[in-house]
């Protein structure tokens, strides 16, 4: 810890610093697309806020408010490098933050032993009863269905595009047009979508994001069935070479979910014991059943 108060200042993220702050998340186990904070930048500006040692240029600390709309924002990415902790960094970045958010309802992800601090210190007082579940192993892909014989896999595009963000408007209740459109844009992230072959209709859709260069993060895999939403994990995995890792967050009410992530299916490892969403006003609901793993969870509740 350095011995005196450290000199530092608050600003918004840059684009430049995502390696410094990714640095920072993987330290407190907060697992990140590579380009998942450019994405969220490029839709709320000043979402992410930093803090930097003037001293020596360091990034030291991060947190971030993203506004979904004029009503609801969620709170994520709050970490301290740890020799900085407890010079009141922390704080200074969190209520940075609050003021980019102000009058809306907050979401935050919180774990075991963070509750009763966010609870009576920052007013997140209203706690659903459902938990975010993390999955993290290699998966045994020969357990998954291949194909479907009512579905076709297409490859999100231009074309189909407009379809997804309206599957995705109906499971979500938000229009999140450029968030799609910007992950799948991603360089390192792959974007698929099953299709009724009969009526056309969207079956469901996943976002796959690289981290760290081994580990592949699906955000979000939304599906109407256990079948898709396999079918659509094998196709997008098939197309990323190298990886020796797959992280998922499911939600513990969805059974399907639970099954495909856990032992009888991908055969991963429960990493996390559960956490807690909380809000400031009121539950954001989606519809959770076709939830099979969440969006970046430190930006979207759902
Ligand atoms: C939590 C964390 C970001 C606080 O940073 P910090 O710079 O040490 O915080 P400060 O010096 O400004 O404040 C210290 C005190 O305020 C608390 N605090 C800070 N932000 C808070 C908030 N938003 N709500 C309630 N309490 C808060 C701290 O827990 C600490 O309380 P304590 O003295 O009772 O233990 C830091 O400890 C950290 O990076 N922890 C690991 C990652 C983590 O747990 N992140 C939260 C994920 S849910």
């Amino acid at each position: 810890m350095p011995l005196k108060q450290p000199n530092f200042m608050i600003r918004a993220m840059n684009f430049y610093d995502n390696d410094e702050v990714l640095d920072l998340c993987r330290y407190s186990d907060i697992l990140l697309g590579d380009q998942v904070n450019l994405t969220m930048m490029k839709i709320d500006h000043n979402c992410l806020h930093i803090a930097e040692d003037i001293d020596n240029g360091k990034v030291v600390g991060v947190c971030s408010g993203f506004n979904l709309n004029s009503r609801c924002a969620t709170f994520g990415e709050y970490a301290i490098a740890p020799r900085y902790r407890r010079f009141g960094i922390g704080c200074a970045l969190w209520n940075r933050c609050i003021e980019h958010c102000l009058n809306r309802n907050c979401a935050i992800l919180a774990s075991a032993k963070n509750v009763t601090k966010y609870r009576e210190k920052s007013g997140f007082t209203v706690i659903p009863s459902r938990k975010l579940l993390q999955f993290c192993g290699y998966p045994q892909l020969f357990m998954l269905n291949k194909y479907h014989e009512q579905a076709e896999i297409e490859w999100i595009n231009a074309y189909n595009l407009a379809d997804v963000v309206a599957y995705d408007e109906q499971i979500t209740g938000y229009n999140r047009n450029q968030f799609i459109e910007y992950s799948n844009g991603e360089s390192s992230s792959i974007g698929t979508m099953a299709r009724c072959v009969e009526s056309g209709k969207v079956l469901g859709y996943g976002i796959f994001r690289r981290v760290n260069r081994s580990t592949i993060v699906p955000q979000p895999l939304y599906a109407n069935s256990l079948d898709i939403a396999e079918v659509l994990l094998y196709n997008a995995l098939q197309k990323f070479t190298g990886f020796d890792k797959l992280s998922m967050e499911c939600w513990n009410i969805n059974d399907d979910a639970c099954v495909l992530l856990a032992q009888d299916k991908l055969g991963l490892k429960q990493v996390k014991t559960g956490s807690t969403i909380m809000f400031t006003e009121f539950d954001m609901c989606a519809n959770f059943k076709n939830i099979f793993c969440n969006s970046p969870s430190v930006f979207y509740p759902f």
